[in-house]
């Protein structure tokens, strides 16, 4: 009998929630990262990509479109994690080419990508998964976040709304999935912040000091665990934490 093969692309695949999808995702997976660096040790392929540059979306769409079609995999799961949160600070205050490639990064690429991979999944028929990682910071206001939780909005009403598109049809689960406070270089980031740059910051250290932040492999298991729950509908908005 033939072993399953899957598919797995990450976007942001070479560090904390991406990498540790990758090292978590179901054996004989071939495993793709989309990031700049590339450093991630548990992946078949990197694409190198600066998603935040929207003249290198093309390239990579086409490279994921041909993974997707070139053979007959069992099951597709593309995850896009790539994400930043720089430059922290106010708007109005920050560096504005900062903040315009934040916008692009966290909104834009993450809509656009999506539209390629659903149109290269059109051409397959095979059971599929586009999730998009989202954050708390989707409804809550924190000064210093304002494009970042800007962006986690816009993913989840972009999940609500191609998942009812794929409901139609296309068929593709299509998920937002916001993790928790996972402990990741982008955590690290936040302790580095300056308060007034972001007045939110105590809350962090003292959830650091409380050892309440979950360890990257943990957030990635559950978020298999939801990507394999069929019974998790297409365009659903999942809160990671009630499910730790
Ligand atoms: N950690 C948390 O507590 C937390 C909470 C809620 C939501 N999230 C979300 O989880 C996702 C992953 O975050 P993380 O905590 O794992 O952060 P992380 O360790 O800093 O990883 C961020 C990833 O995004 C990639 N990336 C950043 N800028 C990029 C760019 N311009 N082009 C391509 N890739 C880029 C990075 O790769 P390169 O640097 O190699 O390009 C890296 O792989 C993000 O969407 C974040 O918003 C995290």
């Amino acid at each position: 009998m033939c072993a399953m093969s899957n598919l797995v692309i990450v976007t942001g695949g070479s560090s904390g929630i991406g990498r540790a999808l990758l090292a978590n995702a179901p054996e004989s997976s071939h495993r793709i990262d989309v990031s700049r660096s590339g450093t991630s040790d548990v992946v078949d392929e990197h694409v190198a990509a600066d998603l935040s540059d929207p003249s290198q979306w093309a390239a990579v769409a086409a490279t994921l479109a041909a993974r997707i079609v070139e053979r007959s995999w069992d099951r597709i799961t593309v995850v896009q994690s790539a994400g930043t949160l720089e430059p922290i600070g106010f708007v109005g205050e920050v560096d504005a080419d900062a903040y315009t490639r934040n916008v692009l990064l966290n909104a834009a690429a993450v809509q656009v990508l999506g539209h390629h991979v659903l149109a290269a999944l059109r051409r397959v028929d095979t059971r599929a998964e586009l999730a998009l990682v989202s954050s708390g910071a989707a409804g809550n206001p924190y000064p210093g976040w304002s494009s970042y939780g800007a962006a986690k909005a816009a993913v989840d009403q972009w999940v609500r709304t191609v998942g009812a598109e794929q409901e139609q049809r296309g068929g593709v689960r299509v998920l937002s999935v916001a993790p928790g406070v996972v402990a990741t270089p982008m955590q690290e980031a936040i302790r580095a912040t300056d308060e007034a740059d972001f007045p939110n910051v105590a809350r962090f250290h003292q959830l650091h000091e409380d050892g309440e932040l979950i360890a990257p492999d943990v957030a990635a298991r559950a978020f298999w665990a939801l990507l394999d729950d069929r019974s998790v509908p297409t365009g659903s908005v999942t809160d990671l934490r009630d499910r730790y």
